[in-house]
């Protein structure tokens, strides 16, 4: 698979992790930064790893920052982009399962690397269950066009 990496300050330490484990299971990574533990704005660098989803550019991407928060909320704004925040393997399971997750957001400050890994792990496996979730989903990508469409959704 093809993944963009992002994080601010707040999340490089678990994206250089996550880096790691994406290459030991053969996957092509494209990571947009940072590239330290200065202080940034999540948004800077989140957007570009948002953007390469959105014009399916990479496959999926996961993305950091302290909390995971601002980055779900950065990726989200993407059309086309279901980011999802997740705390644990339950979450990231049904991520895939319910959500077709594209984009995972994690908390760098909130995450363990061996529940971090596992977690990416899953997600990465899981598949999409389709079926009546796929029906909200394509509600979910109305909504978005007709707000891109400048109409009432
Ligand atoms: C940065 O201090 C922090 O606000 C950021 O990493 C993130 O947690 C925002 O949602």
């Amino acid at each position: 698979m093809k993944l963009a990496l992002a994080a601010d300050h707040g999340g490089f330490s678990l994206k250089e992790a996550v880096k790691g484990w994406l290459l030991e299971w053969g996957h092509e990574v494209t990571d947009v930064g940072t590239h330290s533990t200065d202080s940034v704005d999540y948004p800077d660098y989140v957007k570009l790893a948002a953007a390469l989803v959105s014009r399916a550019e990479v496959d999926r991407a996961v993305v950091l920052c302290g909390t995971g928060i601002g980055a779900s909320m950065v990726a989200s704004k993407y059309p086309g982009v279901r980011a999802t925040l997740c705390h644990n393997i339950y979450t990231a399971r049904m991520s895939r399962l319910h959500n077709d997750s594209n984009v995972l957001a994690l908390g760098g400050r909130i995450l363990g690397e061996d529940l971090a890994r596992e977690m990416v792990k899953v997600w990465l496996d899981t598949p999409f269950d389709g079926g009546r979730h796929k029906r909200r989903l394509e509600k979910l990508g109305e909504i978005e066009r007709k707000i891109l469409e400048g109409r009432e959704p």
